[in-house]
């Protein structure tokens, strides 16, 4: 464990923001967390946690420490006929999980295939995809606090777990690290097709079972997704909007094809992709970033953009959106 200095945060965010950390530092176990914790370094300057920084917007150099988990061991913690429990490293790459699930017939993460990110990260995120939520098969999560260095293992209710949100992004920000995450998934088949663009692409490639739906998945996302090798992005930059019933219908009087998706009896989802597609915006590029071309909701650095010109690309976004539908949408990226 070692904590660097003035280092470029390029390789750390797959939006490849160039900016750099006045600090950064990685540990690989508990006990190192706990020393970076007790450092001169962590208590004289503010910190950040990333994951694989593929949800984050540097719009400037970072002046304090970064910190980045290197915890990658998984275990089985248990099991009984119809679960089995594992315990994961914050530091495992999410989709690394997927595929040892995978290959071991645990059910419940493989509609998650390829979500970019780390299994901490997915904890704090609650990603989902394809009609499933992490929070679906979490079932502990292990954190430090940072003022008093205390474990604390959060069950899942107390993680009071929503879309893409959680206690970790709201009431307890920046005061937990998490350190592993257990989950609870099935040993016998139960697949969730309701998403019915899935359910048609995985019969279409052949049967229903973990193997076809994770490669499904992965080559829907690639279709979709742009490679972050190739244009710097962060996947949906926006979370979809939840609108009253009421002015849902008001909207579909107008645009009769307006997907959506009934969230309560009160509330609809409608997908923010669409919305900006509407605003005549995809494909569209702005100087050194742009609207990707196969899904809306999407930012790309079309090559050594910086963070203010992402932000400002997306509040042209958001303005556009609620000139056009009175709806106001949100990013799901992180600001920093
Ligand atoms: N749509 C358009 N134009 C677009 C994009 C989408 O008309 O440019 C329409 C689609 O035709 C479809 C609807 O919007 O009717 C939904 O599109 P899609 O299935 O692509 O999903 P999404 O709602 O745009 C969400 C997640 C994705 C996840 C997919 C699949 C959020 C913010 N995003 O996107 O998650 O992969 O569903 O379940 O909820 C991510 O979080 O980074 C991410 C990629």
């Amino acid at each position: 464990m070692e904590i660097r200095q003035n280092i470029s945060l390029k390789p750390y965010n797959t939006f490849g923001i160039d900016v750099k950390a006045k600090y950064f530092a990685e540990y690989n176990s508990v006990t190192e967390l706990k020393k970076l914790i007790s450092s001169e370094v962590f208590c004289s300057n503010r910190h950040f946690h990333i994951g694989s920084g593929s949800n984050l917007l540097f719009l400037n150099d970072y002046d304090g420490l970064i910190l980045h988990s290197q915890i990658k061991e998984i275990e089985k913690t248990g099991e009984d006929e119809e679960f089995i429990f594992l315990r994961a490293g914050s530091g495992m790459v999410w989709d690394d999980f997927v595929a040892y699930c995978v290959s071991n017939n645990y059910y419940g993460v493989e509609n998650l295939s390829l979500i970019p990110g780390e299994i901490g990260a997915s904890a704090v995120q609650n990603i989902g995809a394809y009609g499933m939520e992490v929070q679906d098969v979490i079932f502990s999560v292990e954190a430090i606090e940072t003022a008093t260095l205390q474990n604390r293992i959060f069950s899942r209710k107390e993680c009071r777990y929503g879309y893409r949100k959680s206690i970790f992004k709201e009431e307890l920000r920046g005061q937990y690290i998490i350190t592993h995450v257990s989950f609870r998934l099935r040993k016998q088949p139960a697949f969730k097709l309701d998403y019915q663009h899935l359910k048609e692409a995985v019969t279409e490639r052949g049967d229903i079972n973990l193997n076809n739906i994770r490669g499904t998945v992965i080559s829907i996302r690639q279709s979709k997704l742009p490679d972050p090798a190739i244009n710097g992005n962060a996947g949906s930059f926006f979370m979809n909007p939840v609108i009253p019933a009421g002015k849902f219908e008001e909207l579909q009087r107008v645009y009769l094809a307006m997907p959506h998706y009934p969230v309560s009896q009160s509330e609809v989802k409608v997908p923010a992709g669409w919305l900006i597609e509407q605003c005549g915006l995809k494909g569209k590029s702005f100087g050194r970033v742009g609207v990707h071309s196969k899904q809306a909701l999407v930012i790309i650095n079309l090559g050594n953009a910086t963070g203010q010109e992402v932000a400002d690309l997306a509040a042209l976004i958001m303005e556009n959106v609620w000139q056009k539908f009175g709806i106001e949408i949100r990013p799901e990226v992180n600001f920093i």
